[in-house]
């Protein structure tokens, strides 16, 4: 068997095409929905992710700002930022970019901001309402996965789900949408005793490590719909996944690329979050994904 390609880059521009429409239709209405993201330091890899950020905001007639901050910046001077943030009318959604450096309480941070702004959905009260299951904004990679298994009609009620990696941004809150799809879900870890007797058993198998090869071709069941969130930079600075490409492409039924797969999709949810914002501040329908 050869793999279909979940191809996320195809889902995103289609989703992207569609948010535009909903962004002119807000103008129309007098609101341009805007973001705003904050960086602290110099970590190269986030400062490209956050100029993607805003090219994409503008791409589809979006307003962003970027506000940079030396890599001492202390505390106080980003919180009172997100203070300012969050009364400003004119930004919809507040990003701090992760990571941020270690004398920072990211918690501390991250409650910082306004709820009805928490386009990330990392907020505790953003997650608290995923895991009651009627989330406002949810995170936007794991977000992006159900879009991406939803584009592709691939079933979840009743399929064994296997997430391997538990982190806050991506792990956990997979757990939780699989969950609320009447998923069976079993989260592995870096422990887990024989990680490949449970991605075996998996229907839909999501992979988010960081780590290269983590899952290959043996360790997936005939069939199963294997998506890659991993992105990790080879010796050679090729980008590769953390499941083995060409070994599971014998085996899975679906599988997601890398790069082309879950990466797009995580600013797609971004801007579909900006917009739902933007959508419920201004009292106007907002649909759901
Ligand atoms: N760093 C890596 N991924 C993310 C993300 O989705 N949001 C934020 N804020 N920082 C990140």
């Amino acid at each position: 068997m050869t793999a279909a390609i979940m191809d996320g880059l195809a889902v995103s521009k289609e989703t992207r095409a569609r948010l535009q429409g909903r962004v002119e239709a807000l103008r129309c209405a007098g609101t341009t929905p805007g973001l705003a993201v904050l960086i602290v330091g110099e970590n190269p890899a986030s400062k490209v992710y956050v100029r993607n950020k805003a090219k994409a905001c503008g791409e589809i007639g979006m307003h962003s700002e970027i506000h940079e901050y030396p890599g001492d910046a202390t505390e106080a001077t980003v919180l009172a930022k997100i203070a300012e943030l969050n009364a400003d009318p004119r930004i919809h959604g507040i990003l701090v970019q992760l990571p941020l450096p270690k004398h920072f309480d990211v918690d501390n941070v991250l409650e910082t901001i306004s709820p009805h702004k928490d386009v990330d959905g990392f907020h505790k009260e953003s997650l608290g309402a995923l895991m009651s299951g009627n989330p406002t904004f949810q995170p936007c990679t794991p977000h992006g996965v159900m879009v991406i298994l939803d584009h592709y009609g691939i079933p979840l009620a009743g399929v064994d789900a296997v997430v391997v990696g538990r982190s806050n941004i991506v792990g956990k809150p997979q757990a939780l949408m699989l969950l609320a799809r009447d998923a069976t879900v079993t989260i592995c870890t870096s422990k887990t005793k024989d990680l490949a007797a449970h991605t075996r058993r998996a229907d839909v198998l999501v992979v988010a490590v960081g780590r290269p090869g983590v899952v290959t071709g043996d360790m997936i069941k005939p069939g199963a719909a294997v998506v890659d969130v991993g992105i990790n930079r080879t010796a050679e600075g090729k980008l590769v996944g953390d499941v083995d490409f060409e070994s599971a492409k014998q085996v899975a039924g679906w599988l997601t690329p890398v790069p082309g797969g879950v990466g797009p999709m995580t600013i797609t949810m971004l801007l579909a979050n900006t917009v739902r914002s933007a959508e419920l501040a201004a009292g106007l329908p907002s649909p759901k994904f």
